[in-house]
């Protein structure tokens, strides 16, 4: 495979709200942004993908856009952006931004025209049924149906997500050179490339036929019948044709209904995009990742066989897009450690366990610091869309009010978007007012005054991990094949990255539990550990979470 220019970045992905106020609102914004890009810049990020920025009235955080070409007037203004991209290049970090166009908000000024006039040529850039009643059973991601009915009218708009979040026609071509030349303006300022939101639901089964109902509300999950449908395949090649080729632009799409044996199409060597995110392993705890209340138990053999699967599937076609984490997750600390989510070593198995996997890593905010989940006491302390939806419904399908505020403590969004931590002050360094969202831990324990200085840190840790990868001698664990080692313990996860001339083993214990682990090549070195391991001439003992990235022999068998 041919060399690109992003398989060997460091991806950090920023949830603006969340990330630094620098103007004393409770809000995150650009500046404040800007003005960690040092500590970025330290960490070894060579990378930002920024959550929305763009204007919008916030119903679902900047995933509803109600101006394609302004900056959302919480984080600041175009200038402020330019001078983020100075500032970050100066340093050598490249921007990605975030494309929402599968939807825009109901704000709009295309939909405020579609509304205001049923003749407009808006109407076609949405979808809008004539039907005296709601024209089928289909739910939408963010609760009830997909069909909202305008007030005055025997008619009806679709939306995928929230019905703030009215979805773009891709029917419609005009709508589509629209889209282009946005996103081509947006490129002409330098940003490297795009984060892809919900892309796979662009295209609808057009017959808009109801399907068997799966809840007791009576209504079908959309996904079925609206995400990756046949002749999505057209406007994807027409996107990247005409908007990433000619820049050539990364691209990392969220792209879920993706089966592996599709992969090429989409990220094969004329793939639609660069990357996608796989989310069987972020998901592994849930029926479907819009489904919380369904819960799936799971042990660490799962998670290490969702993470192999997918990654033997990717290998085959393409590149990566490795996370644990992200602002739609809860924090990984607690979903994957459970009881052991405060341990700092547990921490460093985990990033351990991702870092090197085949791709591109991305990194959340807050993730290097070992952030964990946040628990509410009622709705009311919710922010979230998909949360207070997910409680109702949990509800509906049997769950007590107790058990529903469980569930969405347990897999609210809102855990990873609490305010970043930096230090200990009163508003963790975030703000000097009350945050927009409450922040996780009142009695600090993580953060990154803490650890920035602890050389036993996570955030440590992660700097290490990210160094050892930036060194020209380890190319191998950037361009290097992956394989996994069959492993009787099923709570040990253990893959090499090789090529013809070298070899790295990465061993994770995901138990409480002492574990030892056979060797099959000599090691030539320990590149990095989270504490308490012992080597011998046969044997890798790796204590509770311990976890280690060795350099061994090769035998050229692998
Ligand atoms: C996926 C985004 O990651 C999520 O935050 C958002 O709510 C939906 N798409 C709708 O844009």
């Amino acid at each position: 495979m041919e060399k690109k220019w992003w398989q060997s970045e460091i991806v950090y992905q920023i949830y603006p709200k969340s990330f630094q106020d620098s103007n004393g609102d409770g809000i995150g914004d650009l500046n404040g942004i800007t003005s960690r890009l040092d500590y970025l810049a330290d960490l070894g990020i060579t990378c930002i993908w920024i959550s929305p920025i763009f204007k919008s009235p916030m119903a679902d955080n900047g995933y509803d856009i109600s101006d394609y070409f302004d900056i959302a007037k919480e984080f600041g203004t175009m200038e402020d952006f330019k001078v983020l991209m100075a500032e970050a290049k100066a340093r050598g970090i490249k921007v990605l931004l975030d494309l929402v166009v599968n939807h825009s908000s109901d704000e709009h000024p295309w939909f405020q025209a579609a509304l205001a006039d049923p003749q407009s040529k808006y109407r076609g850039y949405y979808i809008f049924k004539e039907s005296a009643e709601r024209p089928n059973n289909w739910r939408s991601i963010f609760g009830g149906s997909v069909w909202e009915k305008l007030p005055n009218e025997d008619v009806y708009y679709y939306h995928t997500f929230h019905k703030k979040q009215p979805d773009l026609n891709w029917e419609n071509a005009e709508l589509r050179e629209e889209v282009y030349q946005m996103i081509t303006q947006w490129l002409e300022l330098g940003i490297a490339g795009f984060r892809i939101d919900a892309i796979t639901f662009i295209k609808k089964d057009l017959s808009f036929q109801s399907i068997e109902p799966d809840g007791v509300d009576g209504l079908a999950k959309c996904t079925k019948v609206s995400r990756n449908q046949p002749g999505i395949e057209v406007f994807l090649k027409e996107l990247n044709e005409r908007c990433f080729k000619p820049y050539d632009a990364v691209t990392v799409a969220e792209a879920p209904g993706v089966e592996y044996d599709q992969l090429d199409e989409f990220i094969g060597e004329d793939g639609f995009f660069s990357m996608i995110f796989d989310f069987k392993a972020a998901d592994l705890d849930v029926v479907s990742g819009s489904e919380w209340f369904k819960p799936v138990q799971w042990k660490p053999k799962d998670l290490f066989d969702k993470f192999k699967d997918s990654q033997l599937a990717i290998q085959k076609v393409g590149w990566g897009a490795p996370f644990i984490e992200n602002h739609d997750q809860n924090r990984a600390t607690t979903k994957y450690l459970k009881e052991a989510e405060k341990n700092p070593k547990a921490a460093k198995a985990l990033a351990l366990m991702y870092f090197n996997l085949y791709g591109t890593p991305f990194i959340y905010q807050g993730q290097e610091i070992g952030m964990i989940n946040f628990n509410r006491e009622g709705l009311e302390s919710f922010d979230d869309i998909s949360s207070i939806d997910q409680y109702h419904r949990g509800m509906a399908e049997g769950l007590s009010s107790g058990e529903a505020l469980a569930v969405i403590n347990y897999r609210s969004r809102d855990n990873a978007r609490t305010p970043m931590q930096w230090d200990d002050s009163q508003y963790v360094g975030f703000s000097t007012v009350a945050p927009w969202l409450a922040i996780t831990e009142q009695s600090l324990e993580r953060s990154v005054a803490d650890q920035i200085h602890d050389e036993q840190s996570l955030w440590y840790f992660y700097k290490k991990l990210i160094a050892l990868k930036k060194m020209p001698s380890c190319e191998t664990l950037v361009y290097g094949q992956i394989a996994f080692v069959d492993l009787e313990n099923p709570e040990v996860f253990a893959y090499r990255r090789f090529d013809e001339k070298s070899s790295y083993l990465t061993l994770v214990n995901l138990s409480n539990q002492e574990v030892e682990f056979p060797l099959e090549n000599p090691i030539v070195d320990i590149l990095i550990e989270n504490g308490g391991m012992s080597l011998s001439h046969r044997h890798v003992t790796l204590p509770p979470y311990g976890a280690t990235l060795l350099k061994e022999t090769t035998n050229g068998n692998y």
